[in-house]
């Protein structure tokens, strides 16, 4: 449900460093703080749904939400995790939620050197939610690489909000109007959508790239990456359009 209504119709070659960088200053992504907060819970309700799934199948779970962003979620999901830890490789938002959450019971905020040194078969489940259309395709076949050491041999790893390429800016623009007007910020949404549309973040679209997968394409680099892939039925988050995987490592 981002405001992310400019995406080219393909997939293309993208730089993730450009992406980090906008992700690292001030963005209007969120158009205002009822809209961050609407859209943390609502994917606070589909991932809890998820974590207890898995707590219920495998024991209470020690989850690593990866790509984060700031987390307004946290709070609701710690309560069905062992422990919830939090990353996000962009130091901005980094420095941002460690504050947030110093002393939180059950919740770790990681930097980056303690991701690099997680130990492996150390995680339950990973969570990746909204992440992998920032990052050029190389990237994330090697975040899905380090995903498959630091998982242990049962875990799983839930990638949502992937973008299929067929996706209209019109289905992105309704998704966002339409939660727009349902929870009460529709005039904050069309000022965001017209900011959007003069801003760095359509600048980088175009230059940079966005990731996006069809179905098969995503659960093959699964496959390759050592992985079985199932699609869930619903997406995490308001934009059904968009796609939800769940990834166990293969034996
Ligand atoms: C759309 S937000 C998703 C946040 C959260 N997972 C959610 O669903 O609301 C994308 C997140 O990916 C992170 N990110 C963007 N580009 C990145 C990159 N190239 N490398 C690592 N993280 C990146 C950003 O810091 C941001 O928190």
């Amino acid at each position: 449900m981002n405001n992310e209504a400019k995406q080219p119709a393909s997939n293309t070659a993208n730089s993730s460093d450009a992406w980090a960088d906008f992700w690292s200053g001030t963005h209007s992504i969120y158009v205002n703080a009822r809209h961050m907060r609407v859209h943390y819970e609502r994917i606070a309700d589909d991932l809890a749904r998820l974590i207890a799934g898995r707590r219920a199948s495998h024991g209470t779970p020690l989850v690593l939400d990866w790509g984060c962003g700031d987390a307004l979620n946290a709070p609701a999901l710690v309560g069905f995790c062992r422990e919830l830890w939090l990353y996000d490789g962009v130091g901005a938002v980094q420095s941002r939620i460690a504050a947030r959450f110093a002393g939180a019971k059950g919740i770790r905020v990681l930097n980056d050197a303690d991701w690099q040194s997680l130990a492996p078969a150390s995680l339950d489940m990973i969570i990746v939610v909204s992440v992998a259309q920032y990052l050029s395709r190389a990237d994330l076949e090697t975040l899905m690489d380090r995903f498959r050491t630091v998982l242990k041999s049962d875990g799983e790893v839930i990638f949502a909000d992937i973008i299929p390429p067929h996706v209209s800016m019109a289905a992105d623009i309704g998704s966002l109007l339409g939660t727009g007007l349902t929870n009460g910020f529709f005039f904050a949404a069309c000022i965001g959508l017209a900011k959007t549309f003069f801003s760095e973040y359509r600048r980088i679209r175009a230059t940079a790239g966005f990731s996006c997968y069809e179905a098969d394409d995503f659960a093959g680099m699964l496959t390759r990456h050592g992985f079985t892939a199932e699609r869930i039925r619903n997406n995490v988050g308001f934009n059904k359009q968009r796609m939800t995987f769940r990834a166990r490592p293969k034996s």
